[in-house]
């Protein structure tokens, strides 16, 4: 069978994290990469040919659009400021091609839903970024809550207290905006929101505030928020990205009535408390996977093995109607954090853009 052949735009900071994935990946391989910049485009190259055994020519694009009029890319990896992530996906989906999407995959609604439907309209697959779901230990933990293990969940958290300097934002224009970027809720809070609704599902209703204490940026440093889920379960986030001096913690915590987990440390691979009643070895099996952190390469598995017609591959693809659902939680709460009122879900329409002063 013929290699996935796929194209990466946006050579940024996560771009070496995608080259050295699909390196590892046998059914695929890096026909073209696209940036603005021509330095980061040769880095890229670069990466390629040492991380993996094929020493090809990458073909270089500073024009997405040229890179998607070639039909010789089966898919493209989009992973450019986030403004741009829904326009270029579009377009990419118009020009039949797969999809593997960074986060947060749009910063609208209407624009999540446009993909959704080209997608679906044209058959095409798409990975979206939100990795820590392959990791081994988030597979457990949703195996055993989705298999009834901890009982029936009552209560649940996330926490992320990092921090961004100031450095961060300087480095590139587009962070801390709201037309490109969202808040640290959108950029950094959305793998652990991700993660509490693969386990608990939709939230009926979101209440959240806000904070910010950088005056050099547009969007919030801190958030708090309560989510009610139809079962009454109840979940709370608490997310800053101002913790002196530096990183502090990242944790996740699932309640039932047969069990608890409560996983921390700054990479979430710690475990606090690992209990369910009637599996006395459980913690035991969890410290066996705890430090797999082969998420990235699962992620590009998946979706090579999707695109090769594996159904069980398919099924097992971020699709973009769970990226949706994370987003539409996070606008959930910005728009209560505006309204000071709580958000009941479905919401249809919202853009960062209104959260402009
Ligand atoms: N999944 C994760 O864990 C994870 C981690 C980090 C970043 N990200 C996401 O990846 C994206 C990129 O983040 P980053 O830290 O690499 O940012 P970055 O600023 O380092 O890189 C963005 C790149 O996009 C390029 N770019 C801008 N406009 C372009 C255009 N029109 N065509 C082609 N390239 C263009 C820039 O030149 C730059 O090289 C963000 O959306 C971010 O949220 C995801």
């Amino acid at each position: 069978m013929r290699p996935l052949s796929l194209a990466l735009i946006g050579c940024g900071a996560i771009a070496a994290k995608h080259v050295t994935s699909i390196a590892a990946c046998p059914g695929a391989k890096l026909a073209a990469v696209c940036d603005v910049s021509a330095e980061r485009m040769e880095q890229m190259s670069l990466l390629w040919r040492s991380a993996s055994s094929e020493k090809h020519e990458i073909i270089r694009f500073t024009d997405y659009k040229q890179l998607l009029a070639d039909p010789s890319i089966d898919a493209v990896v989009v992973a450019t400021i986030s403004g741009l992530h829904a326009q270029i996906a579009i377009e990419a989906l118009m020009a039949d091609k797969h999809v593997v999407i960074e986060k947060p995959i749009a910063l609208s609604l209407r624009e999540a839903d446009e993909m959704i439907r080209l997608a679906d309209e044209r058959k095409l697959k798409v990975q979206v970024c939100h990795q820590l779901r392959y990791r081994p230990l988030m597979m457990k933990i949703n195996e055993l809550v989705k298999g009834g293990a901890l009982g029936s969940i009552l209560n649940a958290s996330v926490k992320l207290r990092i921090h961004r300097p100031l450095s961060y934002y300087q480095s590139s224009g587009w962070r801390g905006t709201w037309q490109h970027d969202g808040g640290m809720l959108l950029n950094q809070g959305i793998h652990a929101i991700d993660l509490l609704l693969w386990y608990l599902g939709s939230p009926k209703r979101v209440y959240g505030e806000l904070f910010s204490h950088y005056p050099f940026k547009e969007t919030e440093d801190a958030a708090v928020g309560i989510l009610t889920f139809p079962s009454g379960a109840k979940a709370m986030i608490e997310a800053n990205s101002i913790t002196l001096p530096n990183n502090l913690e990242q944790s996740l915590f699932v309640l039932g009535d047969k069990g608890v987990i409560s996983i921390g440390g700054p990479k979430l691979d710690q475990i606090d408390r690992w209990y369910i009643e009637d599996q006395p070895f459980a913690e035991e099996e969890a410290r066996k996977i705890l430090l797999d952190h082969s998420e990235h390469v699962e992620m590009y598995r998946t979706l090579i093995e999707a695109c090769q017609g594996n159904p069980a591959a398919e099924a097992a693809l971020i699709g973009l109607s769970e990226g949706r659902r994370t987003l539409e939680t996070i606008f959930a709460l910005y728009l209560s954090a505006v309204t000071a009122e709580p958000k009941s879900l479905p919401i249809h329409e919202f853009c960062t853009l209104q959260m402009k002063p």
